[in-house]
């Protein structure tokens, strides 16, 4: 197959993910907010998540797995030349993740930047890492994944804060030889979707304030519905499009992995799209939606349970707030 991204062919060489230790079960919260262990796993397919103790920030998860990722690749941080963090919670608004990491690792060559994409962060991150080493101009990319979803989850809130958890993926992404890799990428976005979920306070437009912090704007506010609807509608379309142009069908595709927000949203996409449940990984039962991990995190899984070889034809996606909506096509190459 054809690497469209129309420069020099690229691959996955190295693949870590990290979630802290710490485990928030249905259980726990029933006790916190008017829930049951049913309603969740029921609605959402999660039975517990990873939280942080206090003080872990979004980089610590990011250094754990970057570190493990660039090990996997064979190499050592000074060989990596660029850093991408997906991620819509960095430790602070300014510096970058992207620095924090690159310092915390040791990576003393390479340069990079945080993204801003919330769930589509590992799509959008691999997406620009590929590029990078597409284009020639760098060798080895990191990307990055990484949220901790707890530091802006309203526990008050039963809506929202049985959803999410906390975890980081990092990939290497370096120059492929032998006809696995990155196969082709399609994203978009609807920016008309932004107030179906967001944080209302803490940026340039409501800066925090007593007010804000009263009327609990630091934290995700969402229309579930809303964006249930559209992430059903739209990981279908992506998918399609990207299959239809490189002229496969769902019988080509080895594996699914959709970001994992809601069981129910990843099986009636991949039911439309005509993919049967072996071909898709699904464990959010394990970690809720970690937002920017939740791609690495099931890539993990599904190595793990021998679901994923080397040469197996992978299909990405994923929809997030934005509303952000990515795919990546690739010959799994590790
Ligand atoms: C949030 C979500 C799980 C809610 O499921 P739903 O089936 O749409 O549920 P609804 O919002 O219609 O609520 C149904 C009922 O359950 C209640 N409910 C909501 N959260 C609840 C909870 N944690 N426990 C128990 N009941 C709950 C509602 O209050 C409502 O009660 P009512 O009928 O008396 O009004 C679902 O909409 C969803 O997953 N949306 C997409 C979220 C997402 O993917 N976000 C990240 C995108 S990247």
């Amino acid at each position: 197959m054809v690497n469209k991204v129309g420069f020099r062919p690229t691959k996955i060489s190295g693949l870590a993910t990290f979630v802290p230790p710490r485990v928030l079960t249905n259980k726990d919260l029933e006790k916190m907010v008017e829930t049951t262990d049913e309603w969740i796993l029921q609605r959402t397919g999660i039975r517990e998540r990873h939280i942080v103790d206090p003080g872990v920030a979004t980089s610590d998860l990011a250094k754990e797995a970057a570190l493990k990722a660039i090990a996997q690749a064979g190499l050592t941080p000074a060989d990596i030349d660029f850093i991408v963090v997906g991620t819509t919670t960095p430790d602070m608004m300014f510096p970058s993740t992207a620095c924090l990491v690159q310092d915390k690792i040791g990576a003393t060559k390479a340069w990079g930047f945080d993204l801003g994409a919330a769930c589509s962060g590992f799509v959008y991150a691999l997406t620009t890492a590929t590029h990078m080493v597409g284009a020639g101009t760098h060798t080895h990319a990191l990307a990055i994944g990484a949220d901790v979803m707890s530091s802006i989850i309203d526990y008050t809130d039963r809506a929202t804060c049985v959803l999410f958890g906390d975890g980081a993926g990092a990939v290497v992404v370096s120059p492929a030889t032998d006809g696995c890799g990155i196969i082709d990428f399609a994203n978009e976005v609807d920016g008309s979707g932004g107030r179906s979920l967001c944080m209302p306070a803490g940026g340039s437009l409501r800066p925090a304030s007593h007010e804000t912090v009263d009327q609990r704007l630091h934290y995700v506010k969402q229309d579930g519905q809303a964006v249930f609807k559209f992430a059903v509608r739209k990981t279908e379309e992506i998918c399609a499009r990207i299959m239809e142009r490189n002229k496969i069908t769902a019988d080509d595709i080895d594996l699914f992995v959709s970001h994992q927000a809601n069981r129910r949203i990843i099986m009636s996409a991949a039911e439309r799209l005509g993919l049967p449940p072996e071909k898709v990984i699904v464990n959010i039962e394990k970690y809720g939606n970690t937002t920017a991990g939740t791609i690495p995190l099931a890539l993990t899984d599904a190595i793990a349970e021998g679901r994923l070889k080397k040469g197996n034809l992978v299909l990405l996606a994923s929809v997030g707030a934005g509303f952000t909506v990515g795919s990546v096509l690739l010959r799994w190459s590790i």
